[in-house]
């Protein structure tokens, strides 16, 4: 013990990199367990600047073994490069461990990702364009390539063979492109095999071994709960199961595995891509979280939609995921406004609702109910304890953690791994 599963509780990019790697020194295993490289989790270590998309946070503390599970998707080039990145800047990382049942990202994923988007114009989802969604498909088809056909040349050839006879239809006659060469596309995931195949495990039983001796598991949440392909804003979600239950599924772990549940909330709320967005500002309000949290992707750079605090979504989050513990982020980015609006309830066509709608429709129309607290001026960015923190700013904490049903046991008040406030230890 203690197995414990960091999950984002509202549309992702709540800073669950820099949670992560906060656990630092006393995470014995860091693993991801769903998405792929559509993850962006920064971390800063002493005023410098990591943006990982595909490895697990973990990977730069020296004593943490890092796993890409077999819920994770893999586009081994972009592992390739973010390795190299990470040593070309003289780090001493060791490569991740990768579960031989892990899909693939192949180039063609990623080719049919953007062409689709592309088709279904307005009524895109706004991916990130990395070939997620198609790979998940192709796995769930049956028809997907794994990590393990990468040592077994011959079923290699045939699985994308078999993929692409379908899509290379697809692409010429439907989107207007060009064939894909499947001895081409088959070469190419090859020269990836002997690098990795040291470091192919059965990831279920690595992790139910380290567990069985002591050792402490993070397992590190992409996306969030509200993109969760079940319990999120259909279908503007992402093709996995982000939420914890997916960490169970991700690495072949018995739910009962798990200890704690943290589950990260920004301390306003952003989502990048389309769908719905009760709390979204368009205003000067919307602007100033954009500049002040510096709110562009750190994926694909796009600007972040921004709005305030929305505790009907991390009520939901909390609900799906059982949360033991929320790690609230960004709250140094509150400081300097006189009220603070927090959506407590949606009037949906008149109607009020304490909590999450049932349905997309009636999400669709709900407009937030506010409350109003007071804010404080005070930059609370070299706070340590929660007594450092102003007492409006400790009446919101408590407030929210009313709200949504969960203790707020750490509080972030600055980028920087050493710029946090714990209030209960998370392992
Ligand atoms: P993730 O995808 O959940 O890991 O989050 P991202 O890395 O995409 O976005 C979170 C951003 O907020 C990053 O730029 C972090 O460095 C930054 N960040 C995380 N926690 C805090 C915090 O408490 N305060 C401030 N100001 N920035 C933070
Ligand atoms: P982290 O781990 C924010 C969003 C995309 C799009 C939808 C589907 O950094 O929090 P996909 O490429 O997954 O098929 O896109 O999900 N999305 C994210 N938004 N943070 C992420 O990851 C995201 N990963 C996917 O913008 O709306
Ligand atoms: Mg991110």
């Amino acid at each position: 013990m203690p197995g414990i599963i960091v999950v984002g509780a509202q549309w992702g990019d709540e800073g669950k990199g820099k949670a992560t790697d906060q656990l630092g020194e006393r995470v014995d295993y860091c693993v991801r367990y769903s998405g792929g490289n559509n993850a962006g989790h920064t971390i800063v270590v002493g005023g410098e600047k990591f943006v990982l998309h595909l490895l697990p946070s973990g990977i730069l503390n020296p004593g943490t073994t890092t796993i890409l599970g077999n819920g994770v998707v893999i586009d081994l080039d972009v592992m390739a490069s973010e390795m190299q990145a990470l040593r070309s800047r003289g780090l001493d990382v060791a490569h991740p461990l990768l579960s031989a049942n892990a899909h693939i990202i192949a180039p063609f994923h990623t080719t049919i990702d953007k062409v689709t988007e592309r088709f279904l114009g307005k009524r895109r989802i706004g991916t990130t364009g990395r070939g997620v969604g198609p790979a998940y498909a192709d796995k769930v088809n049956r028809i997907g390539i794994r990590v393990q056909d990468l040592f077994d040349e011959s079923i290699l050839r045939q699985k994308v063979e078999a993929s692409l006879d379908q899509k290379n239809h697809l692409l010429v006659k439907v989107y207007n492109r060009r064939e894909i060469d499947p001895v081409q596309t088959t070469e190419l995931l090859l020269s990836h095999a002997e690098t990795l195949r040291p470091h192919v495990i059965d990831c279920s039983r690595v992790l139910n071994e380290a567990l069985d001796a002591d050792k402490v598991v993070l397992f590190e949440g992409a996306q969030a709960s509200h993109l969760d392909v079940d319990h999120g804003t259909y279908p503007y979600v992402t093709s996995s199961n982000p939420g914890a239950a997916g960490a169970c599924t991700g690495t072949g772990m018995g739910p009962t595995r798990i200890d704690r549940v943290v589950g990260i909330a920004k301390a306003y709320t952003t989502r990048v891509g389309e769908g719905p967005f009760p709390t979204e500002l368009f205003d000067e309000d919307g602007e100033t979280l954009r500049e002040k949290g510096n709110e562009y992707g750190a994926t694909t750079g796009r600007k972040r939609r921004c709005g305030w605090f929305d505790a009907v979504v991390v009520e939901h989050a909390t609900l799906v995921n059982n949360f033991t513990d929320i790690f609230l982020t960004k709250l140094d980015i509150l400081s300097g406004w006189e009220k603070i609006p927090v959506c407590v309830a949606y009037d949906v066509n008149g109607v009020r609702h304490d909590t999450m709608p049932m349905t997309q429709s009636d999400l669709h129309h709900a407009k937030p109910i506010y409350e109003y607290l007071d804010g404080w001026t005070e930059d609370i960015s070299e706070a340590r304890s929660f007594t450092d923190l102003p007492l409006n700013c400790q009446a919101y904490v408590q407030r929210l953690e009313k709200l949504v049903g969960c203790r707020i046991s750490g509080i972030g008040v600055g980028p920087g791994r050493e710029q946090s406030v714990m209030i209960h230890d998370l392992l």
